[in-house]
């Protein structure tokens, strides 16, 4: 299988048997994840990492990525110290940083921006977030965390929870979840719901998806409980935010008749939505997925720029 030089705009740009593939070699990045194993595999590489829009867990796992993989980072993760500012456009900046580094990390509010900048770039560009749409290397690193927890991904429980309409990252994840054959269940507020189109997806693959407002139901068969935040960055009316944020809450009552081996998955930052004393409890299994996102991503960007372990 050959990813050198291919961007990674989508989930949908991968067949399962890509994505595991992308998976297993995750795996054998693990102990070089941990700085318990060293190859210089990306020696020689600089990636430009372009953060139009906050981050702290893609950005600062791209960066340990590249370093602990021997690679050099430069870039930027507030667009306000840039020529963005003087009026640039996103292709000229693309067109820069193609021409100072290998590979090329961009997030951005806008929609379609990253597939954007792989038309300027002849370097791989990988996108880390682009608005409400795709963030596929969050993506991966969820299936390699359910994977490795559950040990496969088709026929688990698996409920998506919160803000199902604005969460980037839960619309990847359901195409994706629905690729595996996973029984999907979506628990949002009303004005919340998993958009129709992402929902005809899973149909045409052969899921259908139950979507609910009960929580306390869904939760009781679950495998896995995947919780996202309420996105008040994308929301057009704040009062609108003000009505559904606080609407689904995990703590420990919750968490009663859940089975004992239920993982709860989040992509993090959380705000209200899981309590802090769940993070004690063997549910918890956020920290270690955000944690995930560094084997994965030496493995994305170890294939795109040609280099094996
Ligand atoms: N999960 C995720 O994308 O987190 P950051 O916004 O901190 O990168």
């Amino acid at each position: 299988m050959n990813f050198t030089g291919k961007d990674i705009i989508s989930i949908k740009d991968f067949s399962k048997k890509e994505i595991n593939y992308i998976i297993e070699y995750a795996t054998k990045m693990v102990p070089y994840a941990k700085g318990e194993k060293y190859k210089d595999i990306l020696k020689g590489k600089v990636l430009s990492s372009l953060f139009f829009e906050p981050s702290t867990r893609t950005r600062l796992s791209f960066e340990s990525s590249m370093n602990r993989l021997g690679g050099k980072v430069i870039g930027f993760s507030d667009p306000s110290g840039t020529s963005q500012k003087k009026g640039e456009s996103l292709a000229d900046t693309i067109r820069m940083a193609d021409s100072y580094s290998d590979i090329i990390v961009i997030r951005h509010p806008q929609e379609g921006a990253a597939r954007l900048a792989g038309e300027f770039a002849e370097a791989p560009v990988l996108n880390a977030g682009d608005g409400a749409g795709r963030h596929p290397t969050q993506c991966l690193l969820d299936l390699f965390t359910i994977h490795t927890e559950k040990k496969k991904i088709e026929k688990n429980n698996i409920v998506l929870l919160g803000d199902l309409k604005y969460g980037r990252t839960v619309h990847s994840l359901a195409y994706a979840l629905a690729l595996y054959g996973a029984n999907l269940t979506f628990v949002s507020p009303a004005s919340l719901r998993m958009p129709k189109e992402v929902i005809n997806e899973c149909t045409e693959m052969g899921v259908e998806p139950t979507q609910t407002s009960n929580l306390e139901k869904a939760v009781k068969d679950a495998d896995v409980l995947y919780a996202t935040r309420i996105q008040k960055e994308r929301f057009p009316d704040a009062e609108e935010y003000n009505r559904v944020v606080g609407s689904y809450i995990i703590n420990n009552n919750l968490l009663e008749n859940a089975k004992k081996d239920l993982i709860i998955m989040h992509p993090l930052p959380r705000v209200t939505e899981i309590d802090p004393e769940v993070d004690k409890t063997p549910h918890a299994l956020y920290f270690k997925q955000a944690f995930n996102g560094v084997p994965i991503r030496m493995a994305l960007l170890s294939l795109v720029s040609g280099g094996t372990l």
